[in-house]
């Protein structure tokens, strides 16, 4: 009885003095658990008299009903506490400003380049890529403009041995493709892509721009086929209301050639800064592929015909945009750039 009273005593005490989760969770191990000082009050049974034990027994029942009871609040107390703390030490501060996630978005040149992409491969168009460095053989040779030739100076090139260049222009990659069709028709592909040209740089010229060009060839493919896709090109650019016009131009891979402008899209064909009152905007330079190009890709039938077409992606941006600068696409200005965010 007098050990019964003892553990009592020493169990309140350690439940009472239990400050924390640790300290309550050791209380229970020593008096509750399988070999705490409970249980082995209980085998102490055995040694006694018949006649002690179910005094014993009730005793006890009684010391473990009351323990459990002391401990059983304490835990709750030391459970509230813990979570009391953790709420504390969690805080948020909801009025707090949040953190400003700036994300990325598609460059003004790549906004225009896929909406041309498009324009064409709903028209059944290819999309071709090609090497920024090129030989000289597929960026002039196969152009119809041989080495030596008068016509290379209107692509001051930047070379990098005799026969290795950084391409002038995207008509490389439509050599390519001729040469790979080997003769076979139909081509229906555009080509975009960076080119260099040994130009100083200023407000309108860059010594690297972008540019995407066309190439369709089959049997009987016409001028007029050549201007009503190039229609159809400045109404999706440019708006519904817009015309084109061609105007004799000369390159050494197209005959005949043409310039083309479109009808000015500021001032409707009135007469304005933009177009410097001509009603005219010039976009891009077009003609039928000259049969000399066709022949030296291995197209033989002479009833097979084609056109091709070439476009300043910075020169359409800027007249779609209103940009003044082609460094502007360039110098990367984040304030420049995050205009075009809603345009993607
Ligand atoms: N390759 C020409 C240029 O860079 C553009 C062009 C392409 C002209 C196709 C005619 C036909 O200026």
């Amino acid at each position: 009885m007098n050990q019964i009273q003892q553990i009592r005593e020493e169990a309140i005490q350690a439940i009472e003095s239990s400050q924390s989760l640790e300290e309550i969770k050791k209380v229970h191990v020593d008096f509750f658990a399988k070999k705490g000082k409970i249980t082995s009050l209980m085998s102490q049974m055995r040694n006694l008299s018949p006649e002690e034990r179910p005094v014993f027994g009730q005793q006890v029942n009684e010391l473990k009903n009351e323990l459990q009871q002391a401990y059983d609040a304490k835990l709750e107390v030391l459970n509230q506490a813990a979570m009391d703390q953790k709420l504390a030490s969690e805080k948020i501060d909801l009025t707090l400003p949040g953190i400003d996630f700036s994300f990325g978005h598609v460059h003004p040149l790549m906004i225009v380049q896929r909406e041309i992409e498009q324009i064409f491969m709903e028209m059944g168009y290819d999309v071709l890529e090609g090497d920024e460095v090129e030989l000289d053989l597929y960026n002039f040779e196969r152009a119809n403009i041989p080495k030596d030739h008068p016509a290379r100076d209107m692509q001051d090139t930047f070379y990098i041995t005799d026969e290795l260049l950084l391409r002038t222009h995207t008509t490389a990659i439509q050599m390519r493709a001729l040469e790979a069709n080997n003769g076979e028709i139909p081509i229906r592909v555009i080509c975009p892509g960076k080119v260099y040209r040994k130009d100083d740089d200023d407000a309108t010229h860059s010594h690297q721009f972008n540019q995407i060009e066309g190439l369709v060839v089959g049997h009987g493919v016409t001028l007029s086929d050549l201007k009503g896709t190039l229609e159809l090109l400045a109404k999706r650019m440019f708006g519904q209301n817009r015309h084109i016009r061609f105007r004799p131009s000369y390159f050494q891979f197209t005959e005949p050639s043409v310039e083309v402008d479109v009808s000015c899209h500021m001032c409707d064909g009135e007469g304005c800064s933009v177009c410097k009152d001509t009603g005219y905007i010039e976009i891009l330079g077009a003609g039928m592929v000259h049969p000399a190009v066709l022949e030296m890709a291995g197209f033989e039938d002479k009833t097979i015909t084609g056109f091709a077409f070439g476009v300043g992606l910075e020169r359409v941006a800027m007249l779609k945009y209103g940009i003044e600068d082609i460094r502007s696409f360039y110098t990367n200005d984040a304030r420049f750039l995050k205009q075009f965010e809603r345009f993607e």
